[in-house]
C-alpha cells in the first residue's frame, strides 16, 4: 500500500521508455575524451535532424552573439589556467576593409530627396549588407578578431582537464584556423605541445599573441605558429607523428572551404587522434553540409553544454568531438 507521503513517480509509457533508451544508447565516449557525448546518428537525414534538434534545443537567435568578446576592442582579456591572458585583436582590419569599400563608392549627397536619392540609398544599404556578408566569410579578415566559440573551446579545455576528463599534458596538438591564437595558447598552458596554424597572412598577429602571452610563463607545454592552408599538404612536423588532438573554433563557416577542411582533418588524424570543433550557430546549411560530409569518414558526437565551463556556455555555440571511423 502506498503511503500518502511517498512520492510516486509518474508511470512512463512504453514509447517514452523506448525513447529514453534510444537516447541513452546514443551517449558514448569518443577517442581520448572521457566525457560522454551524444552521437550524431548515422543515416540519410541525420545531419538535417541534428540541425533541427540543435536549433530547437538551443534557439540560437534568442541570445546575444559574441557575449564573451568585443570585436571592436584591441584586446580580449581572459583568465585561464591561473594566468591573465591578453589577446591582441586587429579590429582595424574589419573597419578598414569596410570603410575603404564604402569610400571608393560613395557619391556626394543629393541636395533634395528625390527618387534618384532613394534609389541610391537603397543601393548603398544593399551594398553595406553585402559587404557585411563578405566580411563574415572572408577568412583573412575574420581571423583578426576573436569569436565566442574560441573562448568557449578554450575554457572547455581548461574545465575538462580540471575535471579529469581530458589530458593534454605532453600531448601533441594541432589547432586549425587559430586566428588570434587563444585556444592554442590555453592548450599550451595545459601542458600540450601545440602547433597553432593558419593562412600565411594570419601568422603575424598569431605570433604576436603567442609571444605576448606565453613568453614570461614557466611553460609545461610549447607553442609554435605554422602556416597551414586547408587542403594543402601539411608540413611534415604536423603529421609525423600524427597529433593526439586537433582543435578548431569557428572554422566551419564557409561552404566553399568544407571539402578542404575535411581533407586536412583526414591528413592530420589517425586512429589515436581526437578532434574538437566548436562552432558558431549562424548558418545551419553550412554546418549541415559539413556534418553530412564528415560522417562519411568520422564518428561525430556533440558535447553537451553541461560539460562545458559553467561560466562559458552559449546557445549560439555548438561543440563536436570527432574520431576516425
Ligand atoms: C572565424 S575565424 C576563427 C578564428 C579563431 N579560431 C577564433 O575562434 O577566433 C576562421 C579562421 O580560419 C582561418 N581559415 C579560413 N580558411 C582557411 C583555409 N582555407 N586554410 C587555413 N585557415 C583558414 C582564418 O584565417 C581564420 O583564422
Amino acid at each position: 500500500m502506498v503511503q500518502s507521503s511517498e512520492i510516486v513517480p509518474p508511470k512512463r509509457t512504453k514509447e517514452e521508455m523506448e525513447e529514453e533508451g534510444d537516447e541513452m544508447s546514443l551517449m558514448k565516449k569518443l577517442g581520448l575524451y572521457g566525457g560522454e557525448v551524444r552521437l550524431v546518428d548515422e543515416g540519410e537525414d541525420s545531419a538535417a535532424e541534428e540541425m533541427m534538434l540543435l536549433w530547437g534545443l538551443q534557439q540560437p537567435a534568442l541570445s546575444k552573439p559574441n557575449a564573451f568578446v568585443s570585436q571592436s576592442s584591441l584586446h580580449l582579456s581572459l583568465d585561464a589556467c591561473g594566468h591573465s591572458l591578453s589577446i591582441l585583436q586587429s579590429p582595424s582590419s574589419l573597419v578598414a576593409f569596410f570603410i575603404s569599400s564604402l569610400n571608393c563608392l560613395s557619391p556626394p549627397p543629393p541636395p533634395t530627396v528625390s527618387l534618384t536619392f532613394l534609389l541610391l540609398l537603397f543601393f548603398f544599404l544593399s551594398l553595406s549588407l553585402s559587404i557585411i556578408l563578405v566580411l563574415q566569410s572572408t577568412p583573412g579578415v575574420t581571423g583578426s578578431v576573436m569569436w565566442d566559440s574560441g573562448v568557449v573551446l578554450a575554457k572547455f579545455l581548461e574545465h575538462a582537464v580540471d575535471s579529469g576528463l581530458l589530458l593534454l599534458q605532453g600531448k601533441k596538438v594541432v589547432e586549425l584556423g587559430s586566428g588570434c591564437g587563444l585556444v592554442g595558447c590555453v592548450a599550451t598552458l595545459l601542458g600540450a605541445k601545440v602547433f597553432l596554424t593558419d593562412l600565411p597572412d594570419r601568422l603575424r598577429l598569431l605570433k604576436k599573441n603567442i609571444e605576448a602571452n606565453l613568453r614570461h610563463v614557466d611553460l609545461r607545454g610549447s607553442a609554435l605558429a605554422k602556416e597551414l592552408t586547408w587542403g594543402d599538404v601539411p608540413d611534415p612536423e604536423l603529421v609525423q607523428p600524427l597529433p593526439h588532438y586537433v582543435l578548431g573554433s569557428d572554422v566551419i563557416y564557409s561552404e566553399g572551404a568544407v571539402v578542404e577542411l575535411l581533407e586536412t582533418l583526414q591528413q592530420l588524424s589517425g586512429s589515436e587522434t581526437t578532434i574538437f570543433l566548436a562552432g558558431e550557430l549562424r548558418n545551419d546549411s553550412v554546418l549541415e553540409y559539413f556534418l553530412e560530409a564528415a560522417m562519411k569518414d568520422f564518428v561525430v558526437g556533440r558535447v553537451g553544454q553541461k560539460q562545458w565551463h559553467p561560466d562559458y556556455c552559449s546557445r549560439r555555440v555548438v561543440m563536436y568531438v570527432m574520431v576516425r571511423k
